[in-house]
């Protein structure tokens, strides 16, 4: 600890707790010992670590007066109402500076609480851990001989909303954000699957597009957007190892469709008598800005090549050019985050708005 201590301030935030709820089992001089400890790290510069340790001190002073530990109620009596003071203070900072950890700080009882069912479902609920991640665990499926599944009376949950005394400090989950995995299914379950899962009348032209990896992020996002077709100069490129290492196997659920280059405008004649309003995603003197324009349902996309952008025998056969507005210095995006921009712009007025 004392290693920890010198070198790596910041990770000891993350040893607080556990110090902590070690302690809560210990004897009068072991609380004693911890409490000294730790007083070091509540005046030090790191805030979280300042916060940590207060927390914990002041919940080891409070099981010692349980406990009747009262050499240490004596002691650090001082110390307890200075660090509660400087906790209200804080407010709501403590909270977010806690986030994760405070359920386990504030209401694991290692007697109570000690299980699978707690550290898999319990722990990550309350932390708004996404549902897809702690919702389909099979307990049944683990076999520790000393951790149970489950068997306690009260859990967690109940312990954290149930609260004694209206001094607790009140626990803000919204400032809580974590990345979560998302199961399509799972997630789409409760929307109209009719207007979310798939853009019937969306094509994505990347015939011009020569990069195999370039190609991957775009079938990837056509089959998470549902986009009805991926066109493409050479279907050789599908299984090229640079492609694979982008499409994330969206190509066996996206359809893609072969057009040499030397065809495009013959193409896009065609899907245009069909009532397809063809769209170059270029920067051109007459592009209208990504955010002001209104895409009609029946859209031909058409990205431009990574050198040359969209060749000049290819816009007569367009009926308007987008342009994604840029802050910065380059002159371009790549054209798979172009392509990717402009296909969430369709999607989002086409589904969500
Ligand atoms: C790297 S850019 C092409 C090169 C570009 N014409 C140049 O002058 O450097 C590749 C393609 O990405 C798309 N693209 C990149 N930035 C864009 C933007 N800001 N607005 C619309 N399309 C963009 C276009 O389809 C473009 O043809």
């Amino acid at each position: 600890m004392h290693i920890v201590n010198r070198n790596q301030v910041s990770t000891i935030g993350a040893f607080a707790p556990v110090l902590c709820h070690v302690g809560l089992g210990e004897s009068q001089e072991f609380v004693d010992i911890l409490i000294q400890i730790m007083l070091d790290w509540t005046m030090g510069a790191h805030f979280k670590l300042r916060v940590y340790s207060q927390v914990a001190i002041c919940k080891l002073i409070e099981a010692a007066t349980e406990k009747g530990y009262t050499k240490i109620v004596t002691r650090y009596e001082i110390l307890y109402k200075s660090i509660q003071k400087v906790l209200q203070m804080a407010g709501a900072n403590v909270d977010n500076v806690l986030q994760t950890d405070k359920v386990f700080l504030y209401y694991f009882d290692i007697n109570k609480h000690y299980n699978l069912h707690s550290i898999f479902v319990d722990i990550p609920k309350l932390n708004k851990v996404s549902v897809t991640e702690w919702d389909s665990i099979d307990l049944d499926l683990f076999s520790f001989n000393d951790i149970p599944v489950s068997g306690n009376v009260i859990n967690i949950e109940n312990s954290a909303n149930k609260r004694n005394n209206p001094d607790d400090i009140i626990v803000d989950y919204s400032v809580n954000n974590l990345q979560k995995k998302i199961l399509p299914d799972y997630d789409l379950m409760d929307r109209d699957e009719s207007k979310t899962k798939h853009h019937p009348e969306l094509i994505l032209i990347a015939t011009l597009v020569n990069s195999s990896a370039n190609l991957g992020g775009i079938a990837r996002t056509c089959e998470i957007y549902g986009v009805k077709q991926l066109v493409v100069s050479d279907r050789k490129v599908l299984t090229s190892k640079e492609f694979k290492s982008l499409s994330m196997s969206s190509e066996n659920w996206v359809d893609i469709l072969e057009i040499k280059q030397d065809i495009l405008e013959e193409y896009l004649e065609e899907v245009k008598k069909t009532g397809y309003i063809t769209i170059g995603i270029e920067q051109t003197a007459e592009s209208i800005k990504l955010h002001n324009y209104k895409f009609p349902t029946k859209c031909v996309l058409v990205l431009g090549n990574e050198k040359e952008g969209i060749p000049s025998r290819i816009f007569p056969f367009l009926d308007v050019c987008l342009e994604i507005p840029q802050f910065g210095l380059l002159r371009s995006l790549n054209v798979h985050v172009a392509g990717a921009i402009t296909v969430w712009e369709y999607v989002k007025q086409n589904s969500l708005l």
